[in-house]
């Protein structure tokens, strides 16, 4: 039992150009999605190939960057997105080098949480960097983390500013099997923190951004034109694939994994 309630972010007819056409006619909406008695935030998927503007988007939506045409709005009174309404997790993540981990984790924080104490906001710190396997490291400075450990700290920091969405691009990429799968599960522990928590997912891993998500959409080229474009919408929750942590062990899950490699 779930609901597709009202539209919390809205892309409409985004066009980008530079040399050529990257992306064209983008159009996609996000529902908030409920369930009841229980707390269901949103985990989107935007999917494609490498180069075929993925990194455009993600900048496009974070409002970073102006597209050519077209809108992006969010809310329920959907408003143009303005940059740094949206949290986001970069491909290559800026972390403050000259500052400790746990430093960079209550820069995070100073916005999201202004009441509570230093010593609750220690205690939130430790209890995520817990389960994000950061502990040990909370001392350190970049420099000194492995390139999977610099990126669960990029995405437990924007996860600590306390977004409602939060915008990742290829989050997968550089984490290993098993961390994988605990990034996974965190992922879907953020979106249920509250009813419009939203995750949105940029990647080429078909398979791990398939496993959380309740939408998919595909982007992709289409024969004859020019620029990509969404191709297909994967409603996840219809097909009764979301909400479920073993969905990968799932045979009819695997068949739509290995055909999705062909439709884009
Ligand atoms: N500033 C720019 N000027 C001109 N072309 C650009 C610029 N930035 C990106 N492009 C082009 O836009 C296309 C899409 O790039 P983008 O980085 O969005 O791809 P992507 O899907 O994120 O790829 P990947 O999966 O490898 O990260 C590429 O062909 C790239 O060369
Ligand atoms: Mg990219």
């Amino acid at each position: 039992m779930y609901k597709k309630e009202e539209i919390i972010l809205q892309v409409k007819g985004v066009n980008l150009t530079y040399d050529r056409p990257i992306l064209r006619d983008i159009n996609f909406d996000i529902h908030n999605v409920t369930r009841p008695g229980m707390v269901t935030g949103q985990i989107v998927s935007l999917i494609g190939r490498s180069g075929i503007g993925k990194t455009q988007l993600f900048r496009i939506l974070s409002g970073l960057l102006t597209p050519n045409s077209g809108t992006v709005c969010i809310d329920a009174d959907l408003h143009p997105v303005v940059a740094g309404q949206i949290g986001v997790v970069p491909q290559n993540y800026i972390l403050f080098n000259h500052r400790t981990i746990l430093d960079n984790f209550k820069i995070g924080l100073r916005g999201a949480v202004e009441k509570s104490t230093e010593k609750q906001k220690e205690e939130l710190i430790h209890d995520y960097a817990e389960r994000f396997e950061l502990k040990e490291h909370l001392h350190k400075y970049p420099a000194q983390l492995s390139g999977g450990q610099r990126q669960r700290v990029s995405i437990l920091q924007q996860i600590l500013t306390g977004h409602k969405f939060i915008l990742m691009d290829e989050p997968f990429s550089g984490l290993d099997p098993v961390i994988k799968d605990k990034v996974l599960e965190l992922m879907v522990s953020v979106a249920s923190l509250s009813e419009l928590s939203t995750i949105i997912i940029i990647s080429h891993d078909i398979e791990s951004a398939l496993a959380i998500s309740d939408t998919a959409f595909i982007l992709a080229n289409q024969k004859g034109k020019e620029g990509s474009t969404i191709t297909e919408t994967i409603d996840l929750m219809s097909m009764g694939f979301s909400w479920n942590p073993d969905i990968k062990q799932n045979k009819n899950f695997q068949e739509l994994v290995s055909q999705m490699k062909f439709r884009m």
